[in-house]
């Protein structure tokens, strides 16, 4: 007879590293520190970049006799190469062992690298189950490059797993009732192709400050997500015609904390549909610049009411599913090709997949 009331009802855990593009930090933050370490999907990596501006990212474990090579234990870069602070062998950009100060560099001697990618000055590494390749590309966002103010960067890390978090991307029920947004509905259905799926809702929100209504956002949201470590929100407010990108980056740290990263970018507004209140007189660059701070503390107020719940949630893999939420067990199956074992799932050549619905509140298993 057992004494624990949650013994029988232990979930099984996420796999704590889905396969996928994780971020590692910004292009501005690595070239201005020059080299940073930091814990990464349970391992210790370094970032850093030579004088012309090249980025490598590798395990921090040197191949002499395994220091950590970050800037905590004392690595460092010097003329863009990367410095052991045990024996001060020293490492090119592209991991190969150069000079050591006593003896000729073993030839043998070559960092563990990661592919690397960079979008829109953020930086990425590729976690592959059992050292695989990158399945997927993360594409550049549509709508040109052009004419975007500076991003804003704000992280918290909680218990939690990427799947978990990114889930709340097709779960629309809760953006009413845990954020209060209005007159929510889906513009459509998830689509899922591959490692990408996509998902639209339209909502309204309203922004104040002391009890004062200072706004009433009226906006369409398209979420790209491309793996669990990246999900990008592109944002059309129409009262105004403001356009926001927010990348919502997931990380796995140790396994039991994720790191999670808003960036937000603002399109430049030179003309805006309706006075926006108090920045009416400004000119476009400090208009574009305080809407982008308005934005990214909506969005952290909004991911705070999350973490509360993120934070002390089990992962429930039958969980019992109303008619709302059919789009849960598509995003589910979508998760499945991320893990050891799992299968690539959805609509390959453009099909989206459709979700069976209890019609009642029936349990089912999504998996
Ligand atoms: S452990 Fe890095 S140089 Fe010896
Ligand atoms: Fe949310």
């Amino acid at each position: 007879m057992t004494t624990d009331p949650y013994e029988h009802d232990a979930a099984p855990a996420l796999h704590p590293f889905p396969a996928g593009w994780y971020f590692v930090a910004s292009r501005a933050a690595i070239g201005k520190r020059k080299l940073i370490g930091k814990t990464w999907l349970g391992g210790r990596i370094v970032a850093w970049c030579d004088d012309a501006g090249a980025i490598r990212v590798a395990d921090a474990a040197c191949p002499h006799l395994g220091s950590d090579l970050g800037p905590e234990t004392g690595g460092r870069v010097r003329d863009g190469r990367l410095v052991c602070p045990f024996h001060g062998y020293e490492y090119d950009i592209g991991g190969r062992c150069v000079a050591t100060p006593y003896a000729p560099p073993p030839r043998s001697a070559r960092l563990d690298l990661f592919e690397t990618r960079e979008l829109e000055g953020l930086v990425f590494a590729w976690h592959g189950i059992g050292g695989r390749e990158p399945r997927w590309e993360l594409p550049a966002p549509g709508g040109g490059a052009d004419d975007w103010g500076d991003p804003e960067f704000w992280s918290v890390r909680f218990p939690g797993h990427p799947q978990e978090t990114t889930e709340n991307s097709v779960d629309l029920a809760h953006l009413r009732y845990v954020h209060g947004y209005d007159a929510v509905s889906a513009a459509g259905p998830v689509e899922v192709e591959g490692a990408r799926l996509t998902s639209r809702f339209d909502f309204r929100r309203s922004h104040t400050v002391a009890g004062i209504r200072l706004f009433a956002w009226d906006v369409s949201a398209v979420t790209h997500v491309h793996g669990l470590g990246y999900s990008l929100v592109e944002v059309r407010e129409h009262s105004i015609g403001m356009d926001t990108r927010l990348w919502v980056l997931a990380t796995p740290v140790d396994g039991a904390l994720v790191e999670l990263t808003l960036v937000s970018r603002v399109r430049r507004i030179t003309r805006p549909r309706r006075p926006i209140v108090g920045l009416r007189f400004l000119p476009a660059g400090p208009r574009t610049r305080l809407m982008n701070r308005i934005v990214i503390a909506a969005q952290r107020r909004d991911v705070m009411q999350d973490v509360a719940i993120w934070g002390r949630k089990r992962y429930r893999p039958r969980p019992h599913l109303c008619r709302s939420d059919g789009e849960i067990g598509v995003y589910r199956r979508y998760c499945e090709q991320f893990y050891p074992g799992g299968r690539v799932c959805g609509g390959r050549g453009g099909e989206p997949v459709s979700a069976s619905i209890d019609p009642g509140d029936g349990r089912r298993d999504p998996g």
